[in-house]
């Protein structure tokens, strides 16, 4: 540990360090909390930033995290002060989490900004409190810890392993089939869920903790230990200690979050199977950190990357499965090995690179954490495809995709809305085969709005009973990190947007080249200017108030992240006014 910083030096001491009015007034209404004077002289004072409620199910165990990670900041010589900030919560918020992820994320920012503190520890679990958090303090830039919630114990039905999220889609496709009883489909719920924690498939949350840990911002193992075992409560503990060196040594945000270690994280993602939503989530922390993230790194850097570790929804196994083969660090060490980590020295949290954390990690199974060559995708980085439907790009995960349908030509089967979609995919007379295209509009951030996870269309019910499992889908939505198919997201300028995805018809040609990275429609540029300005002049903008007003007026398009266009950027940690 580097010196010890002095009492006058450090930031908490603008509010707690002056023997005057402000001093006295900042310390005094502390004090009704039974605060003792000496916690106020001089020691770092460490904020943690809750995401607890009981209505983002994922996170609701963390005050038992915040009590062990405030056992480490005490032990270290630091003075724990646990806020709450806005939880998105996936599995409740309508009518997306990710409408809320940027509300979260400035409140956030403005909580540590605004507030006495030399640090933070972030407590993150569900899908979007991982980028919100990371987001909102990167604009910050004070010394900060991730700690995660860890994901629930494996899912049971009738004595098999099941996997959050991914079973929902698989036992509800089988419902529509009339392969399983509707008893059998809800039946399945407590089974599902049957622990504290997220997703235990490699779903968003796995994900973003994942990219976490791959950036550095948490320490070793963070990602995997399952929410109920006893070692999540030791690295709760040790962060807690980590913090508040990180304050002495003042390694800030800054130091971690550097080109290189986004590089890496986009690696990791293509090793891991990771979820799409990372693409939107990496761009919006890395503006934060006004770090250059584009599009295209996705391919250039993470094509050729092996996907290595086999868990649902591309492989099979789960996330306690994974925490037991050794976790995200013995998938750094075969990467590392495998000359596949580009920067070995990419600094994290403990003050160790990346590559120290991880070059000795031990790693139990073979099955779950695969060899470089016989890895369960060859390659697995998510494939960035444009073209005349997607100027702007759009993105597909071949991992979970078919093989057979990367290089498709198809009709297109239109579907103007997402309510458009629920009605007319039912329709038996639906013109519609295993070769058809459904293209489904206005789920982007503006259309829907906040861009839910509704780009996994269910195939129409006449197809799924033909045994057909899947198809090439195409929106401006996002999916679950959970779900799988050959589904073209993200596709920018999204619809309501002015993109040309709005002026697609049934019938349209369209053809999906993922292999030369294209997504076009088979139309001439003069049929697509002409309906585009024939779009142009029928569109009529939804009015809206309140936050989604905001919402609609700032969001940035999906290859730029999804961020408010006034939100990017690092603003620094300073408040020079009192408040009185
Ligand atoms: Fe919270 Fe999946 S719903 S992690
Ligand atoms: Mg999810």
């Amino acid at each position: 540990m580097s010196e010890t910083k002095k009492k006058t030096e450090l930031r908490s001491a603008a509010w707690f360090g002056t023997q005057d009015k402000n001093g006295f007034m900042y310390r005094s209404w502390m004090k009704n909390q039974g605060i003792p004077d000496h916690e106020f002289q001089g020691k770092p004072i460490i904020g943690i930033c809750n995401t607890w409620s009981e209505l983002t199910p994922c996170n609701a165990h963390f005050r038992k995290i915040a009590e062990h990670v405030k056992r480490g900041i005490f032990e270290a010589g630091g003075f724990p002060v646990e806020f709450p900030v806005f939880s998105s919560g996936e599995s409740n918020l309508r009518p997306t989490a990710m409408l809320t992820r940027n509300l979260a994320s400035m409140d956030v920012e403005e909580s540590i900004r605004g507030n006495p503190m030399d640090a933070v520890v972030l407590l993150v679990g569900c899908d979007k409190t991982t980028p919100a958090l990371l987001m909102g303090a990167a604009s910050v830039d004070l010394p900060t810890i991730v700690v995660t919630g860890g994901p629930m114990l494996n899912g049971k039905l009738n004595g098999k392993d099941i996997g959050s999220g991914t079973a929902v889609w698989q036992l509800h496709e089988q419902a529509k089939a009339g392969q399983i009883s509707m008893h059998d489909f809800l039946s399945a719920e407590a089974g599902h869920s049957r622990s504290a924690g997220t997703c235990n498939t490699m779903g968003t949350a796995s994900t973003m903790a994942c990219m976490a840990e791959s950036l550095g911002t948490s320490l070793p193992h963070n990602a995997a230990i399952p929410a109920v075992d006893a070692r999540r409560y030791v690295l709760a503990h040790m962060s807690g200690i980590r913090i508040v060196e990180m304050v002495h040594e003042d390694l800030k945000l800054s130091k971690i979050l550097k080109r290189e270690n986004f590089e890496n994280a986009i690696r990791v993602n293509a090793a891991i199977g990771g979820s799409t939503n990372a693409v939107i989530h990496l761009k919006a922390i890395a503006g934060r950190m006004g770090v250059p993230l584009e599009l295209e790194d996705w391919t250039t850097i993470g094509k050729g990357t092996p996907t290595i570790v086999d868990l649902l929804p591309s492989g099979k196994y789960l996330m306690e499965e994974f925490y037991y083969a050794g976790g995200l660090p013995g998938v750094i060490r075969r990467m590392g090995e495998g000359g596949l980590l580009a920067h070995k020295d990419a600094l994290t949290v403990n003050g160790n690179t990346l590559w120290d954390n991880c070059k000795d990690a031990p790693i139990y199974n073979d099955e779950v954490i695969r060899q470089l060559d016989t890895p369960l995708i060859e390659d697995g980085g998510i494939r960035i495809l444009r073209g005349n439907l997607a100027p702007r790009g759009a993105v597909l995960k071949p991992s979970a995709a078919s093989p057979h349908l990367m290089q498709h030509r198809g009709k297109a089967v239109v579907f103007e809305d997402f309510d458009h979609y629920k009605t007319r995919i039912l329709d038996p007379d639906l013109d519609v085969d295993a070769n058809s295209i459904l293209v489904m509009k206005n789920c982007g951030p503006k259309g829907y709005p906040g861009m839910a996870e509704v780009g996994n269309m269910g195939l129409p019910p006449k197809l799924l009973a033909q045994g057909i499992t899947d198809m090439v889908r195409i929106s401006d939505a996002r999916m679950s990190g959970t779900a799988y198919g050959t589904v073209v997201l993200h596709v920018a300028p999204e619809a309501m947007a002015g993109g040309p995805l709005g002026i697609v018809k049934d019938g349209d040609w369209i053809v999906l080249d993922c292999a030369g990275g294209g997504l076009n429609l088979e139309l001439s540029d003069e049929e697509i200017q002409a309906r585009l300005a024939d779009r142009a002049e029928n569109n009529k903008p939804v009015q809206h108030s309140g936050y989604q007003r905001l919402y609609l007026d700032h969001v940035l398009q999906a290859d730029e992240g999804c961020d408010f266009d006034f939100l990017v950027g690092c603003r620094g940690s300073a408040v020079p006014k009192h408040s009185h």
